[in-house]
């Protein structure tokens, strides 16, 4: 039996009606849904930060509301370095480990209100390692916001989560085969990488892209897009991006 789940990263909802960096965030969240559920209906939903623009919490519900009317699937939420993480948490956002068959996501919260750069305090790591250790499923997915390896890109390189090998051995060494791989946002692009043969998965934004090996920020041509990763019963990861049409 395979679990489907869907990756969407960095939505940067503005005020309706308003763009941001040229692109209507609201209309390329609710076309890149539409297309994806039109393909598959998800079993699950993660959704990697920078979730709005800014933070206010209004923009919360709407996500919500945008989300609900395409899918009813469980929903994982982390914030990224332009959320408001109080202002999720009075939105009730579900950020807890989402259970899915055999596998549960666990979230590593990477980010800092209004800061670009990641941050995981000893607390935030500890916590992680305590929910591996005590989890009941046969395998788990990373899922944060900052990339967890350096993409070819020093201004968005400069802010991925540092010695990210140490917090992935340190997992491999307590999960061993349970841990399966990680999923991340923040790049605005694909990434593929992979570490102790796991794999690392950067998903494009729903909003705007950034140009891969960019050497300074820059928007890129592409549309947006978002990831279909499917787990297996046997621990297996298969997964693919999708662009919208
Ligand atoms: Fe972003």
């Amino acid at each position: 039996m395979q679990h489907t789940l869907l990756h969407i990263t960095d939505c940067h909802l503005v005020p309706q009606g308003e763009r941001l960096l040229g692109a209507d965030t609201h209309s390329n969240l609710q076309a890149v849904l539409q297309q994806a559920c039109a393909e598959v209906q998800p079993d699950a939903v993660v959704a990697t930060g920078d979730l709005v623009h800014g933070g206010t919490s209004e923009l919360y519900p709407q996500l919500q509301h945008i989300l609900r009317s395409f899918t009813d699937a469980p929903l994982l939420c982390m914030p990224g370095n332009h959320d408001c993480g109080e202002a999720m948490v009075q939105a009730g956002l579900p950020m807890e480990p989402l259970a899915l068959g055999p596998w549960t996501v666990f979230a590593l919260d990477s980010h800092e209100d209004d800061q670009p750069a990641a941050k995981v305090d000893d607390v935030e790591r500890a916590a992680l390692l305590t929910c591996w250790q005590s989890t009941k499923s046969e395998y788990g997915l990373l899922a944060t916001h900052h990339p967890l390896l350096p993409i070819g890109s020093p201004w968005l390189d400069k802010d991925r989560i540092s010695a990210p090998e140490d917090l992935l051995n340190e997992l491999i060494d307590l999960a061993g085969p349970k841990f399966c791989g990680a999923i991340f946002g923040h790049v605005h692009q694909v990434v593929h990488g992979h570490y102790r043969r796991r794999p690392l998965l950067g998903t494009p934004s729903t909003g705007f892209q950034f140009p891969p090996r960019s050497q300074q920020f820059a928007v890129g041509e592409r549309t947006p897009g978002y990831r279909w990763l499917t787990l297996g019963d046997n621990g297996q990861i298969n997964s693919r991006v999708q662009w919208l049409h």
